[in-house]
């Protein structure tokens, strides 16, 4: 049986393995985070330079709240929803 997209995050044990394996120290996607990161700040930065109005950031499926917690610093609010409570709770955390 295969499980759907939006199932597969739900249960503990997935927040668990997702946190500390696949974003586990030394992963390849923690490798490819370590790329993509200072891409993303360097958007936010630059978007932020060009504008007057505070600006929002709304991550959609915030997960474990990576992302968020990586860019919060340079927006003036961060948000995130995801439909697992599992996922929402590790990135309360952050
Ligand atoms: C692979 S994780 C990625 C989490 C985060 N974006 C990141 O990059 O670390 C996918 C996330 O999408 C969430 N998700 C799946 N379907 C969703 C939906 N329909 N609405 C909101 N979140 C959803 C899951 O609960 C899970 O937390």
């Amino acid at each position: 049986m295969t499980t759907s997209y939006s199932a597969r995050f739900q249960e503990v044990e997935a927040v668990r393995f997702y946190e500390s394996n696949e974003y586990g120290s030394g992963s390849y996607s923690t490798a490819i985070w370590q790329l993509q990161r200072p891409v993303l700040e360097r958007i936010l930065t630059d978007f932020r330079r060009e504008r007057k109005e505070p600006v929002r950031l709304l991550d959609f499926a915030c997960g474990t709240g990576r992302v968020l917690a990586s860019l919060e610093a340079l927006v003036d609010s961060a948000e995130g929803i995801d439909i697992s409570e599992n996922m929402v709770a590790m990135a309360r955390t952050k």
